[in-house]
């Protein structure tokens, strides 16, 4: 079916979108899978299109590069002060935002790091840090999981890979969420002001940490990247930073979600919870299904460099496509039942919520190996366990998560 104007809105705005997206993915997947937004771009709900979009050497990444200048004030912020920062030598585009052949290069100096048996030696350090923290808790007998526990842990792993100074902690985590909320659909100016105050205070104190570690290089993962670099002359400053910096961001902005929205998940549907937690042969296929049925990214974008057609709907070059990767995971045509949650689905690793093609997330080893450890040790240690508050969703849409979740362990 072509996109008509009887057809439900993709309306980021309406709070109860973002209360519950999925009812309205639906309605947009039937009605209209390849919904063209008066928002000015085409939004994808369909798993045949979403992944098509994401794995296609036709659609590009790097948005600023290949779309006219945004007429949105916000965008056209946000574009000028980033570009101003390149030309001053202080940014670089994430690999994330890169497009081959450049996105080739960088994705292959770091992808060494990333093995999945180099993150499987991390599972010692991940099970003591969510023992410790659990520890503590079973004393009181309750936990706020998300501070406590689902920021914790991804935190400390990300500063430990790298080998970051802690003292700075909180301020970083300050950095990183007001650098994440200026992604939002929703970002307004006094967004672009935090962000824009919070990328400079990042770069300025990654620098300085980069000209110590050129000095005391070590086994971490950042002394690694620096090598790399001196021995090809591959990897710029400016590079090395902004990778380190999407590494801090993507290394917990969105982990934490997938340990709070997958025990919120649980705390929902007790009969899984009691099942994984009486089968730790669970934990792979566990946390997949966890990620498909509501996992942390909930979109990204794509821009085709050619006209391109999905069913009747032609979508033209250089235009922005959003694929709702919270969508096609919902898809009843790969998924039965697909707002069911069965840990033992078969296919839930199919999902889409690491995206796919070039851009696959790097980290996605590590998030499943900390997603599975946090969550199954505190299912198996608290089978029990309650809600002791209403859980409240964080006002963001490309990132989906709660922000508080209490919980009882008696
Ligand atoms: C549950 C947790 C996570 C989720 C749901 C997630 C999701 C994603 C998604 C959807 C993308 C692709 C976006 C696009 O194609 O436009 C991505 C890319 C990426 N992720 Fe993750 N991520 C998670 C955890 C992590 C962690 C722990 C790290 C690093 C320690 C990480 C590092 C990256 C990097 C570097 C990229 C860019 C890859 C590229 O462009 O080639 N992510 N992630």
């Amino acid at each position: 079916m072509t996109s008509s104007s009887t057809a439900p809105l993709f309306n980021p705005f309406d709070p109860a979108f973002r209360a519950d997206p999925y009812p309205f993915y639906d309605q947009l997947r039937e009605l209209d899978p390849v919904h063209v937004s008066p928002m000015g771009f085409t939004v994808l709900t369909r798993y045949e299109d979403v992944a098509r979009a994401l794995r296609g050497a036709e659609f590009a990444r790097d948005i600023e590069a290949h779309t006219p200048p945004p007429v949105d004030p916000i965008r056209l912020r946000r574009r000028d002060n980033f570009q101003r920062r390149v030309e001053e030598g202080r940014a670089s585009k994430s690999i994330l935002n890169l497009d081959p052949p450049d996105h080739t290069r960088i994705r292959r100096l770091v992808t060494q790091a990333f093995t999945p048996s180099a993150i499987e030696r991390l599972r010692p350090r991940v099970q003591q840090l969510v023992d410790d923290v659990l520890d503590r808790a079973a004393e009181r007998g309750e936990i706020e999981l998300v501070d406590e526990l689902a920021f914790t842990v991804p935190f400390q792993v990300i500063s430990d890979l790298l080998d970051m100074p802690m003292d700075m902690s909180d301020q970083v985590r300050d950095w990183s969420q007001a650098l994440t909320a200026s992604l939002e659909p929703t970002a307004d100016d006094a967004t672009l002001d935090a962000s824009e105050e919070a990328a400079e205070g990042m770069s300025e104190y990654l620098r300085g940490v980069v000209a110590h570690r050129r000095q005391h290089l070590g086994d971490d993962l950042l002394s690694a990247l620096l090598q790399v670099e001196e021995q090809g002359d591959r990897l710029s400053t400016a590079e090395l930073l902004s990778f380190t910096l999407l590494l801090y961001v993507a290394g917990h902005e969105t982990t934490v979600n997938l340990i709070g929205n997958g025990t919120l998940a649980l705390l929902r549907h007790r009969d899984e919870l009691r099942r994984w937690a009486n089968d730790p042969t669970m934990d792979v296929q566990a946390i997949d299904e966890l990620l498909r049925y509501d996992g942390p990214v909930q979109q990204t974008v794509r821009v085709p460099l050619q006209p391109v057609r999905f069913g009747d709907v032609e979508v033209p070059a250089n235009s922005m496509v959003m694929t709702v990767l919270g969508a096609a995971n919902h898809d009843p045509a790969v998924f039965d039942d697909p707002h069911a949650l069965r840990l033992d689905r078969p296919n839930a690793r199919n999902h889409l919520a690491f995206a796919a093609g070039i851009h696959y997330c790097l980290g996605a080893s590590l998030a499943k190996l900390e997603g599975s450890v946090a969550i199954g040790t505190l299912i198996r240690r608290f089978p029990d366990l309650e809600l002791a508050g209403e859980p409240h969703w964080r006002d963001r849409l490309t990132i989906r998560g709660v922000d508080r979740l209490p919980l009882s362990l008696r």
